[in-house]
């Protein structure tokens, strides 16, 4: 009998994109851009730069060899997810600018999102304050009173983790059934490339 296998929930991997083609993707993305306010001061500039745009191609060709590298391999998914559409351009840019606690899996869609990739476009410390990424381990949304608390103690980036995710470029692959959220802006303009592949899970 198989010994049950605990599969990880995320790795961060630097150096993913170049400047340059942060340059691009945010060139697109900002033409691409509208406001979404969720109300009370929350929200961000969204923008969706299709995975087939000419000059997102060849970004798009690199995601996905990062992804191939490691949804098998590393996350232990059956197969390889398939390809994201489009990606989403997010510039969390006006102070309280945030996304509360949520998985990325939404129900209603027939063939789920099994991997989020996020890519940090500015930096921390440098072009914005506040915003920062967390993470937990823990798999679609807790009931309860004590959400905010079980949440809370259930964050999984190291504190080098973290750090790797103030820096444009580097990028974060998490299992997208992960609950997690991007806390407020104080100030600046903090902006991540997001894509989602989808498939299979382990059973
Ligand atoms: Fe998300």
């Amino acid at each position: 009998m198989a010994a049950d296998r605990v599969y990880p929930t995320h790795i961060v991997i630097p150096n993913v994109l170049s400047a340059e083609e942060i340059e691009t993707f945010c060139r697109i993305g900002k033409e691409r851009g509208v406001r979404t306010d969720r109300g009370g001061g929350v929200g961000c500039t969204v923008g969706f730069p299709p995975s087939n745009h000419l000059d997102i191609l060849p970004i798009h060709r690199k995601i996905c060899a990062l992804v191939d590298d490691i949804a098998v391999s590393y996350f232990g998914l059956p197969a390889y997810p398939s390809d994201v559409g489009s990606y989403q351009y997010t510039d969390y840019n006006e102070p309280g600018d945030a996304y509360g606690w949520h998985s990325d899996v939404i129900s209603s869609e027939p063939v789920k999102r099994r991997l989020t990739v996020c890519v940090v476009l500015s930096e921390m410390g440098v072009d914005f304050e506040g915003g920062r990424f967390d993470l937990t381990d823990h798999s679609g949304h807790a009931t309860g009173p004590n959400v905010k608390e079980i949440y809370e103690a259930r964050k999984c980036l190291s504190p080098e983790e973290s750090e790797l995710l103030k820096k444009p470029g580097n990028a974060i692959v998490f299992r997208s059934d992960l609950i997690h959220r991007a806390r407020p802006l104080i100030s600046g303009s903090r902006k991540v490339m997001v894509g989602w592949f989808r498939g299979p899970y382990p059973e």
